[in-house]
């Protein structure tokens, strides 16, 4: 790339569409890519700010699968949400396409094609599980069986989610489909793999000695990581009936893999949108003077830093990435955000219960935003950075500015009739703010950015707070024309840099101020002419209650509660099974008496009905150990003997836990005799 770039490329992560947009996808990509799209824009570059909907993938088969619908039903379906979001939100996409377009099909064809011509790729015969009753060849995560390193019996193809080891369905004991439940059978099938292990050598020196300095830490250790351990071919193909379908005379039931197809997408949707616009869409993929920019989650890393630029790369045509400026994670009121438990702030919610508040989330995010660690979204910090930053510094510093220019000049900017010395240092100090500004934005730092920013409104009010011009009008009416004049300036320098950050508020400035200036206008102090008459004010922002925030809280606080108090899922029939493995059986407490040094723990010696035994107990808070001797209780007991705190525990009494995390044992009638089963 040139120093100098004619263009930007700039790409934001495809959603996949089988959900609406949350705060975590706004802080992590959309919003700093935003941010970066407009600030570019308003540099006078050339900007395609590309982005579109992942419609491809097994979760979206899973999903409509569960709904009795079909992938395309839920692609429509959610594509259309998250377009609008997107689009009410403000985020201003060049394009917004989707991966099912006509075009998008031909590109990944094409791009397949060219590969497979090329001998990029290495075609393998491998064994993979098939489902006999539902014909069909089967992914990863339709896959379950026992896990080889925990024996937990529900382990996934992929993964088994109680000791976190990543697997293969190969390694599943007895695999079973999780589509028909029925026993699995190995066939031979043949997918075409992308070498990664050819590529070492340039990506190496491309990342680890080139990109050192450029990327971000997060991005450039997960690179060097990966590159470390050596680097495998990685199958670009699937057997699915969803997705693109494999241009080739072997591809016959096959697909390409979502993670091939979805980048190109950034490629097909720059093409569709370059064609209306009488563009040239390889202008900004294949030259030099083109900078390349894709903003991505963490999770997303080595498919935008190794994977895609291998098939870029191996294609021979297309420039690489300059930087890809990955996000750590947002969480929300001190959890992991989780779509399936809605542990989410959903976009299209937040537009329906804060119309027109955009701004106000979005300034929180970037406040928050989660650029070199994971961070938290909360929504008293959202009420407090509304109303304690952007309303009581920039809201109220324009406020003061536009009200007393109406008051005292009816509405027109005043003449200077005295010497203007605060002017040259006022100008100054802008233009620090904006150079410090302008580089933050450049090292993709815009929470520092939106500070820099905030701190020019800091810089306003100062100013105002220090003549006090409503105090000074009366004994010297002259000066207060200057200072207005002054802070009308700061004021329109504030509506040109505003447009990055809160591009509601900059239409709102630029609409009272009346004017429309550009950045490049913005290189003097002076923006706005004496006797220029600005329109009637009002406000750029809402204060917002506790009564607006607190249905959000309650919302989220009656997740946590049904969460905790309801069974989470339904259980399959699977589950089902291993849970009547439970021997569940009434037993007596005979002895009950405090561990030594545990808070928490109380010691048992219960009868089963057949023998006595010790079992220990985490109930230590909630009874006293005398107030427990003589009940019977409902325990476990075919759990192996473990130990805690150095004593023998065998079996577990069970217990129920209130809203508010206290514990009780499950109390039996005294009638039933030791041992009974329960079931
Ligand atoms: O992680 C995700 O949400 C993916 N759908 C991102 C795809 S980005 C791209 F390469 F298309
Ligand atoms: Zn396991």
């Amino acid at each position: 790339m040139t120093q100098d770039p004619k263009r930007y490329t700039i790409t934001a992560a495809l959603p996949y569409t089988n959900g609406p947009i949350h705060i975590g996808h706004l802080a992590g990509v959309y919003v700093p890519a935003d941010i970066y799209a407009r600030y570019q824009r308003m540099q006078g570059k050339d900007v395609a700010f590309i982005c579109g909907s992942d419609e491809h993938g097994v979760p979206i088969t899973l999903k409509a699968k569960n709904e009795g619908v079909t992938p395309q039903d839920i692609v429509d379906r959610y594509h259309q949400i998250i377009k609008d979001s997107f689009d009410e939100f403000g985020i201003s996409f060049d394009t917004y396409s989707r991966t099912t377009s006509e075009t998008h099909k031909n590109r990944s064809q094409e791009f397949f094609k060219k590969l497979e011509a090329k001998g990029s790729f290495i075609k393998q015969e491998v064994e993979q599980y098939f489902d006999p009753e539902a014909n069909q060849f089967l992914a990863d995560r339709y896959i379950m069986g026992e896990c080889p390193k925990c024996s937990n019996p529900d382990a996934y193809g992929d993964q088994c989610e109680k000791c976190g080891t990543s697997l293969s369905p190969l390694e599943l004991i007895s695999p079973r489909s999780t589509l028909s439940g029925s026993a699995l059978e190995l066939k031979k099938t043949a997918h075409w793999y992308l070498p990664l292990d050819r590529h070492e050598a340039w990506l190496k020196e491309w990342i680890v000695e080139g990109k050192k300095n450029s990327w971000k830490s997060n991005v450039y250790g997960q690179c060097k990581s990966w590159l470390d351990d050596g680097l495998r071919p990685r199958a670009v193909t699937r057997d699915l009936d969803w997705g693109v379908p494999v241009p080739h005379p072997d591809g016959l039931g096959k697909v390409l893999y979502v993670w091939f197809d979805a980048p190109i997408g950034y490629i097909s949707f720059t093409e569709e949108w370059a064609k209306e616009q009488h563009k040239n869409w390889e202008d900004y993929w294949k030259k030099d003077d083109t900078k390349l920019v894709h903003f991505i989650g963490k999770d997303n890393i080595v498919f935008h830093c190794i994977i895609f630029p291998t098939m870029l790369k191996e294609e021979g045509s297309y420039i690489l990435p300059d930087n890809v400026p990955a996000n750590e994670f947002m969480n929300l009121e001190g959890d992991k955000i989780s779509t399936s438990r809605n542990w989410a702030v959903w976009l299209n919610e937040y537009l329906r219960d804060f119309p027109d508040t955009q701004d106000a989330l979005r300034y929180s995010l970037i406040m928050n935003a989660p650029e070199t660690k994971d961070n938290e979204f909360t929504w008293k910090d959202f009420q407090s950075r509304n109303n304690n930053e952007l309303l009581a510094v920039l809201g109220n510093f324009f406020q003061r500015v536009t009200v007393l220019t109406h008051k005292y000049y009816n509405g027109k900017v005043p003449n200077v009739t005295v010497e203007n010395t605060d002017a040259i240092h006022l100008a100054k100090q802008i233009e620090e703010y904006k150079a410090k500004l302008f580089s933050s934005l450049e090292q993709y730092k815009f929470r520092e950015a939106c500070n820099y920013y905030m701190d020019i409104a800091r810089l306003g009010n100062k100013y105002l707070t220090d003549y006090e011009p409503w105090k000074l009008v009366k004994e010297n009416p002259e000066q207060v024309k200057m200072v207005l004049y002054n802070m009308i300036q700061l004021s329109a320098h504030l509506t040109v840099l505003a447009e990055p950050f809160l591009p509601f508020a900059a239409s709102k400035m630029k609409q009272i101020l009346n004017i429309n200036p550009s950045l490049s206008d913005a290189t003097q102090f002076e923006l706005m002419l004496s006797e220029h008459q600005i329109v009637e004010t009002f406000h750029l922002f809402s204060k917002i209650e506790d009564k607006d925030i607190q249905p959000q809280i309650d919302k989220l606080e009656q997740i946590k509660l049904e969460a905790s108090s309801t069974v989470q899922e339904v259980l399959e029939d699977s589950d089902f099974e291993s849970f009547m493995k439970n021997d569940i059986r009434v037993v007596e407490i005979l002895e009950a008496e405090n561990v030594k040094k545990s808070k928490k723990l109380l010691k048992f010696k219960v009868d089963t009905g057949i023998e006595q035994r010790q079992i220990l107990s985490g109930i230590a808070q909630y009874y006293a150990p005398e107030e427990l001797v003589g009940k019977k209780v409902a325990a476990i007991l075919n759990l192996p003997p473990r130990k805690i705190m150095s004593r023998e525990s065998h079996g577990m009494i069970l217990s129920s836990e209130t809203p508010t995390g206290e514990l009780h044992v499950v109390e039996i009638d005294k009638n039933v005799p030791n041992g009974s089963r329960i079931g």
